[in-house]
């Protein structure tokens, strides 16, 4: 979808926002798969509900793009402009046990300067690709531990009522890669509170966590990490590799041969490829095991 009304264009600079036209979204996201559409990087919070306002009257849909390592997007021109925020600079402020992290920093630099500063817990999330938003959004976790017992503050863009908030913790309910936020919900920032550790500890728990994530997971191709989420007391790896699915292709989707959770990008693989490749486990899936499996992925198609 592209912004040509010239009064958008036009108000766009003063709203801190720059228009990058014509954007790849297989560039943006780590599957390396999407077709293509108009973006608009934000620079300014404060800015966020006359823009989508804005874009609201000229009848543009939009979506917020974090990271994009969690994300499978539709091929084509897309029916939509997609919005993502610049990280500022610092993107992190540390004030005691608690850490300011702006929604668009790296969540693996956040996990090193945090424990650089003797703050600790995240260990497991070393290695996790992608924004802090996004792993909030998505109350992301590993090995043990999940960011959303962290966090003590949101400040945020609330789609329903259409204005920046901020919510406590205790008003944010976490679970297994589930949050209370609605999908239009914009993540901006965070606070968390993070546990005194000498940085050496964190650093044992941190290689710990990337050996094993080495040892299980295809970390060198272009994936989205795990494509379903883990059904109540079962691994969806594990039942997608007892089917002898490992390596199962569409096109150049593929099921890695390392995790079979994980389904590569092997080369130019297409959306429609990758989606009839998650159908195509799930089914047999469903059919072998009796359970139907929950994306984890999120699917932007249309
Ligand atoms: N397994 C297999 N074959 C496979 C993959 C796994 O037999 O192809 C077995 C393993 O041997 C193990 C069990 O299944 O006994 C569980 O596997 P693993 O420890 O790799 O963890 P997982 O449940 O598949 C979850 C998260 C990962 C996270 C790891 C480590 C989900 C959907 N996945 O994977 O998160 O990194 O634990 O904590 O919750 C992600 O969210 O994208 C993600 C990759």
């Amino acid at each position: 979808m592209r912004v040509e009304n010239p009064k958008i264009v036009a108000a766009l600079p003063e709203l801190g926002v720059q228009l990058k036209p014509d954007t790849s979204l297989a560039e943006l996201t780590s599957l390396g798969i999407g077709g293509a559409t108009d973006l608009l990087r934000i620079t300014k919070h404060d800015a966020i509900p006359d823009l989508l306002n804005l874009l609201d009257a000229q009848g543009l849909p939009h979506k917020f793009l974090g990271g994009g390592s969690n994300l499978l997007v539709g091929d084509g021109e897309l029916p939509w402009v997609v919005l993502q925020l610049v990280s500022p600079e610092p993107d992190i402020v540390l004030e005691g046990h608690f850490a300011q992290v702006d929604a668009a920093a790296d969540l693996g630099r956040t996990v090193t300067f945090c424990a650089k500063n003797d703050l600790g817990g995240m260990e497991g999330l070393i290695g996790v690709p992608g924004t802090v938003g996004g792993a909030l959004r998505m109350n992301a976790g590993a090995y043990g531990m999940q960011i959303g017992s962290y966090v003590r503050q949101v400040k945020l863009y609330r789609a329903a009522a259409r204005k920046l908030e901020t919510l406590e913790g205790d008003q944010i309910s976490f679970e297994y890669r589930h949050t209370s936020f609605a999908p239009d919900d914009m993540m901006l920032a965070v606070k968390l509170e993070l546990p005194s550790k000498p940085y050496r500890e964190i650093l044992k728990g941190i290689r710990i966590c990337n050996e094993k994530r080495r040892a299980s997971q295809p970390l060198g191709q272009k994936s989205a990490g795990c494509i379903f989420k883990n059904p109540p007391g079962a691994s969806a790896g594990r039942m997608i590799d007892e089917l002898g699915l490992k390596s199962l292709s569409v096109g150049d989707a593929r099921v890695s041969d390392r995790h079979a959770n994980f389904f590569v990008n092997a080369g130019k693989a297409s959306a429609k490829d990758m989606l009839a490749l998650i159908a195509d486990v799930r089914e047999r899936v469903q059919e072998s095991f009796g359970v139907i499996l929950e994306y984890e992925v999120v699917v932007w198609n249309g």
